[in-house]
């Protein structure tokens, strides 16, 4: 008995900790008991949930390596987990309420979204194992006691896909839910047409996927697209996980691939080609001609025939108008209308899709362009400008889902570390402290609209990701297709993202989801997902004598951190991490969080600091011998994406840091997506003293996800040794 109790304890000690469930529970208690799992552990469920049960032993079935016996019933028995529908076990359509005692487990949901919502929290509670695949020996599966009571924030906890600019195969669909699953999220919208790509089988109108799939000729032809079979399959797959998936079949920008595979759909009719490089198309749905209705209502109805989803996202962003300002059928609608603008025609266009798939009892999606313009029946705008688009939206009687691009576009990248993914770069990066720093709820919204927030969407672009040449940069991931990329982009920030949404405000830290979080990445190891490895946590640097004192945490538990202190990379062979490090000078410390020889975070490192240069704006470049001519001059490029971020006037000044010659510089220029769109020529330098280093650039053509660069022609005056940076500051 003795020897049965200790080996219990320390089962029990080498569980879970109960606190690291994300997202976090609402409310739970540890009550001091504990459940083993064992092969004669029966499933009991009550009625309607026979695949809920089938769901939880094929989730516990691979790793323990036993098939769990199941049985419909009502009540719980001994040694039993008991799946069970209460409406009054919470008072959320998604709530549950969980228990792990010594004799059983009992998951009692609102609804079976609740079940389903309590089982992924009993799988957080196992210990990390229970998400492999293969036949796990030698490992306890001991779940400590606890009580819990949960429910969501918001009922819309959402991810978007970007299927069209690159095409995913449907397991990876499958795959993206069920990481969604592990972290209750519950709504999966799939970005299915664009400019690059249409991947939606319509029966009627096969040569929207046999032209519009594909991109490139020959052996470089590339594409593919869902046939309705798969699309159910991946609606049914995510249905039984608790994922609503809603479809984007955009209007009226984003769908040259449509209008290469049906030139009529366009207004000039003339051919078009899949293309093979990012851009918005500017060739839109011609407005004025009826034939485009009929189309839409067509791809509409069969479109339905897939998606149960209550919703249908109608895209409705970045239109611009110049195909209907030359349009005849399209400038004959506008008088006939009494319009004075083409805006209005676009209003038109959403209001006529609005009716045409009210018939069908869906409610229209779309991006937040389309809450501007004042539709009759209620909407839900997805919000990725602003709050104002919000409130002003909430106000006319909209739901809103917020997707702001400062949180929530996981496209971009987390860092800006030398060798970190090559993603979006219109943005600045977006780690995760600032995917947990978003609040779905806007500031200062009139209590009455609160309920009209839904919650929160993260995107999953993929127009970065149309080459794949650039995919096979990022060293740490030793990976080139762009799957891997997208679990990369995705894990640990949609970990973050759903306790945002799920998880009251006021309940929540940063400090203690970081800790939580440190528990998670042997999950996802586990699972096969793959994900960003952080860096160490810098914990403090402490000047002592003349040296730095730098002491670090390791925020993925059971990772070792590596360093090196010669200002080298350091790499999974480094010396180990044990106790503070002492460094004369920081720039010449790098420490990594090492998981295993093959998987490892990029450095933690102390970059130049720049401080004294503040009031001149962001860095954009440093210039040192190695990037600049003696005597001559010769063009130096920066990348100005992203900091180029809104049309105004801008100042990109130049900075001598050190070096025995001064940069001179003859002239700046601008370029848009290669183009160039602005210059300053006059001649100044910089050196202890400058003169003239300032030059004003006028941007009035910004365009979101548009690559800006600036070129200058510059020289050290005697020599190339000179060094400094250059700083870009938008005038107010
Ligand atoms: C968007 O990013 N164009 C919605
Ligand atoms: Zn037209």
């Amino acid at each position: 008995m003795l020897m049965i109790g200790l080996f219990m304890s320390f089962g029990s000690f080498a569980s879970v900790r109960t606190s690291n469930v994300i997202p976090k529970p609402v409310k739970s208690r540890t009550n001091g008991q504990s459940f083993k799992l064992t092969e004669h552990v029966k499933i009991i469920y009550g009625e309607n949930l026979g695949e809920l049960a089938d769901y939880l032993t094929a989730s516990l079935s691979p790793a323990t390596g036993w098939d769990f016996q199941e049985q419909q019933g009502e009540n719980v028995q001994k040694s039993s987990i008991f799946l069970g529908v209460d409406t009054l076990s919470s008072p959320h359509k998604d709530g549950y309420h969980l228990e792990v005692n010594n004799k059983s487990i009992i998951i009692k949901g609102h609804s079976s979204a609740g079940v389903f919502n309590g089982i992924q929290t009993l799988l957080q509670l196992m210990p990390a194992e229970i998400y492999n695949k293969q036949r796990q020996r030698d490992v306890e599966w001991v779940i400590d006691g606890i009580e819990i009571d949960d429910a969501p924030a918001y009922p819309w906890r959402g991810i978007m896909l970007d299927v069209s600019r690159y095409f995913f195969e449907k397991d990876y669909v499958l795959h993206l839910i069920d990481m969604m699953a592990m972290y209750k999220m519950n709504v999966l919208h799939l970005h299915l047409i664009d400019d690059a790509g249409w991947r939606l089988e319509i029966k009627k109108y096969p040569q929207l996927t046999s032209i519009g799939g594909f991109r490139g000729e020959g052996h470089e032809r590339t594409g593919g697209y869902y046939t309705q079979e798969d699309i159910k399959e991946m609606v049914a797959y995510a249905a039984l996980r608790n994922v609503e998936v809603i479809p984007e079949i955009e209007i009226p920008a984003h769908t040259l691939a449509a209008i290469a595979a049906y030139p009529h759909l366009s207004c000039t009719e003339k051919e078009f080609k899949v293309p093979l490089q990012h851009f918005i198309s500017r060739d839109l749905y011609c407005v004025g001609k009826e034939s485009t209705f009929e189309f839409l209502n067509d791809v509409f109805d069969e479109t339905f025939q897939l998606f149960p989803s209550r919703y249908i996202h109608i895209g409705g962003d970045e239109a611009k108008y110049d195909r209907w300002k030359e349009c005849p059928h399209c400038q004959k609608r506008k008088k006939e209308l009494g319009f004075s603008k083409e805006a209005e025609l676009q209003v038109y266009f959403t209001k006529r899709v609005q009716a045409m798939v009210k018939k069908h009892g869906k409610t229209i999606v779309g991006w937040d362009e389309m809450l501007e313009k004042g539709l009759e029946d209620k909407a839900v705008g997805m919000v990725w400008h602003n709050t104002e688009k919000a409130i002003s939206g909430t106000r006319d009687g909209h739901d809103v889902v917020m997707a702001l691009t400062g949180h929530c576009y996981f496209d971009v990248a987390e860092s800006k570390i030398p060798g970190e993914v090559k993603a979006a770069t219109w943005l600045p990066p977006i780690s995760l402290k600032k995917v947990y720093a978003f609040n779905p709820m806007i500031e200062g919204l009139d209590e009455k609209y609160r309920s009209q927030v839904l919650g929160g969407h993260a995107t999953l672009w993929s127009d970065q990701f149309i080459h794949g040449a650039i995919l096979q940069e990022i060293a740490p991931l030793n990976e080139n297709r762009s799957e891997k990329y997208f679990d990369y982009l995705t894990f640990p920030r949609m970990a973050a993202l759903a306790e945002v949404c799920w998880t009251p405000n006021e309940n929540k830290t940063w400090e203690d989801f970081e800790k939580r979080m440190a528990t998670h990445y042997a999950r996802f190891d586990q699972a096969g997902y793959g994900y960003r490895v952080p860096q160490p946590k810098l914990v403090s640097k402490d000047k002592k004598g003349g040296q730095y004192e730098i002491k670090l945490e390791s925020v993925v538990e059971g990772a070792e951190i590596r360093y090196t202190t010669d200002g080298i990379w350091p790499n999974a062979y480094s010396p180990i991490y044990t106790k503070p490090v002492c460094v004369d000078k920081l720039s010449d410390f790098m420490a990594i969080t090492v998981v295993n020889r093959n998987q490892y975070s990029l450095p933690l490192y102390f970059p130049h600091r720049y401080d004294k240069f503040k009031k001149y704006g962001q860095l954009v470049a440093e210039w040192n011998p190695s990037k600049i001519k003696g005597k001559t001059f010769d063009w130096f490029e920066m990348n100005a994406t992203g900091k180029i971020d809104q049309n105004g006037t801008y100042e990109l000044s130049f900075w001598f840091t050190g070096g025995a010659y001064r940069l001179d510089i003859e002239s700046v220029e601008v370029f848009k997506n290669g183009k160039k769109i602005t210059e300053d020529v006059h001649l100044g330098f910089t050196s202890g003293k400058s003169e003239d280093n300032s030059y004003l650039l006028e941007i009035d053509e910004y365009e979101t996800g548009a690559a800006f660069t600036i070129k200058a022609k510059v020289r050290g005056d005697k020599g190339n040794d000179s060094n400094g940076a250059v700083f870009i500051k938008r005038k107010e």
